[in-house]
């Protein structure tokens, strides 16, 4: 077992309308979300759902999450859009702070049916951190299904963390760079039944790093926990955490 890498958040509200300006309590509902699926104390697991085929796969990341601050910013623009705007005052957003030490979450609308978008590790600190929608952030107040129980921002900080899809963005031969999670040959969607074959194994559907319902995704496997954790030893991409 290792220590506890905690993670201080903070979220950034930029909003042209009052549904858009997200409750303190919606916000708080999506911390807590992170931290149920980032150590597998989600329902999901629990209740069984994962097939025993994957069932010694699941892992406890041993990553949580704190709310450190919450800023609020309004904007008469009602669409920003993939290329970062929401992340400067100068543009109407609200600039990233420190993002060496804490992971900053800017929720905005997006447009374009874009649920929400991420930087990997590396890229420019100006950018660093996620992007999610209003109606998909936590699992409470104002959440639109089926993208209603927060995986959106699960997902999205898995690629913060350095994790790929789970097909690796190409056909069957694409590697995620993780070993046990198993080739796939595209996203899936929906809530897809259990066996789902596109190449030769069975897909992790239930891997959050697909593209299904936020009902239907609920493990990270040992293989994502190992590279996530990779990032914060000496040396590593977010070691200042
Ligand atoms: N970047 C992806 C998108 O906008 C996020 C998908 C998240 N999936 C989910 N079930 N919440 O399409
Ligand atoms: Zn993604
Ligand atoms: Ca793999």
């Amino acid at each position: 077992t290792n220590s506890i890498i905690n993670i201080p958040v903070i979220v950034h509200v930029i909003y042209s309308t009052s549904q858009q300006n997200i409750s303190d309590a919606q916000i708080q509902s999506q911390i807590n979300v992170l931290n149920a699926d980032f150590s597998a104390q989600n329902s999901e697991i629990g209740a069984g759902l994962v097939p025993t085929e994957f069932a010694s796969r699941v892992a406890n990341s041993e990553i949580s999450f704190s709310l450190a601050q919450v800023t609020r910013t309004y904007s008469s623009r009602t669409e920003w859009g993939t290329r970062d705007d929401m992340k400067y005052t100068s543009k109407g957003g609200h600039d990233v702070i420190q993002p060496s030490k804490y992971l900053n979450i800017w929720v905005c609308n997006i447009g374009g049916g874009i649920l929400g978008y991420a930087q990997f590790p590396g890229g420019n600190a100006a950018t660093d951190g996620v992007v999610v929608g209003p109606q998909y952030f936590g699992d409470t107040g104002w959440v639109v299904a089926p993208f209603n129980k927060g995986r959106t921002t699960t997902h999205e900080i898995g690629h913060w963390l350095n994790l790929r899809h789970i097909w690796g963005d190409g056909r069957c031969n694409q590697d995620d760079f993780v070993s046990d999670t198993p080739t796939a040959d595209r996203a899936n969607y929906g809530c897809p039944k259990y066996p789902t074959v596109h190449c030769r194994t069975n897909d992790m559907t239930m891997n959050y790093m697909d593209y299904t319902d936020d009902a239907c995704m609920y493990m990270f496997s040992n293989g994502q926990k190992t590279r996530m954790r990779a990032l914060f030893a000496s040396g590593g991409a977010r070691q200042g955490f």
